[in-house]
């Protein structure tokens, strides 16, 4: 008789020795946190990434592009992990390690009690400065007045720490994933589309070095192909499962 997907999922969660887990904004879905490009209800549907996410069009419109950065904090801040996130920061000490990678910068897994988390693409919460001269505010409510503020160092604009089109990611984070995804012998994916690189290259990087795949999200995504498993389910619903929490 064939297992389950999910049974069969366990059972590779059961006898891996180093587990890691890339997530994207579907991790966040059921905690209220909108995907990007799913139809309808993504951002990505809704409004123009040229215009909110990159350089360009934060230049030709901070104090819109700032807004709407400030109104995803707020929702950021109002949200709560879901029983996904409590189920993966709940089994990582029985793993020894259980590093995350998130391509999400909501901070949920942290919020959630996870400490071995790889932010590629930054963090809402943070503020830096547009010509990068070193400042960094990771507490909003800190920040100095403004629509958007201005960098207190050298008077450019502020904006929100997190990774626009067209930018690299920070060099130490991008390493720190690779080498994550080198080293485990088990690789969950959960909730991304597997649309944005780097990030959807890490679970090519670990099957080379010879990890399985394991694919968890609702719909069919670019990584199946990638998967030994995919398990057709929600991040919510098959995490605790998969972990028996
Ligand atoms: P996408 O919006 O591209 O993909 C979300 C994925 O989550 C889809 O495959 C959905 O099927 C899946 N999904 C939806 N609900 C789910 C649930 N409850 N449980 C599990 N999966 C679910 O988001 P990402 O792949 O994260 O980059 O997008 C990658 C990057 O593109 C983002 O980090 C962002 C965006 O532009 C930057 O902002 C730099």
């Amino acid at each position: 008789m064939r297992l389950e997907p999910i049974e069969e999922a366990s059972d590779l969660v059961r006898n891996a020795r180093r587990i890691a887990v890339l997530t994207g904004a579907g991790m966040s879905a059921e905690s209220g946190v909108p995907t990007f490009r799913d139809a309808q209800t993504g951002l990505w549907a809704r409004f123009d990434p040229e215009q909110l996410a990159s350089e360009a069009g934060f230049r030709a419109d901070p104090p819109m592009v700032w807004r709407w950065y400030a109104s995803r904090r707020d929702a950021v801040t109002r949200a709560e992990p879901n029983a996904g996130h409590r189920a993966l920061a709940a089994v990582a000490d029985r793993f020894g390690q259980l590093a995350i990678v998130t391509q999400n910068v909501d901070g949920l897994h942290r919020r959630a009690g996870s400490r071995d988390v790889i932010e590629i693409h930054g963090s809402i919460m943070r503020t830096v400065c547009l010509a990068r001269c070193g400042f960094v505010e990771d507490e909003p409510a800190r920040l100095p007045s403004g629509d958007p503020p201005r960098c207190p160092n050298c008077g450019d604009w502020l904006r929100p720490g997190v990774v626009w089109f067209g930018e690299m990611l920070d060099a130490r984070q991008l390493a720190a994933a690779e080498e994550t995804s080198r080293e485990c012998d088990l690789l969950l994916v959960v909730g991304t589309s597997g649309l944005v690189y780097p990030a959807a290259g890490l679970p090519l990087t670990a099957r080379r070095a010879g990890a399985t795949v394991v694919v968890i999200n609702p719909a069919d995504t670019e990584l199946d192909r990638m998967a030994s498993v995919v398990v057709r389910s929600t991040a919510a619903t098959a995490l605790p499962r998969l972990f028996g929490v």
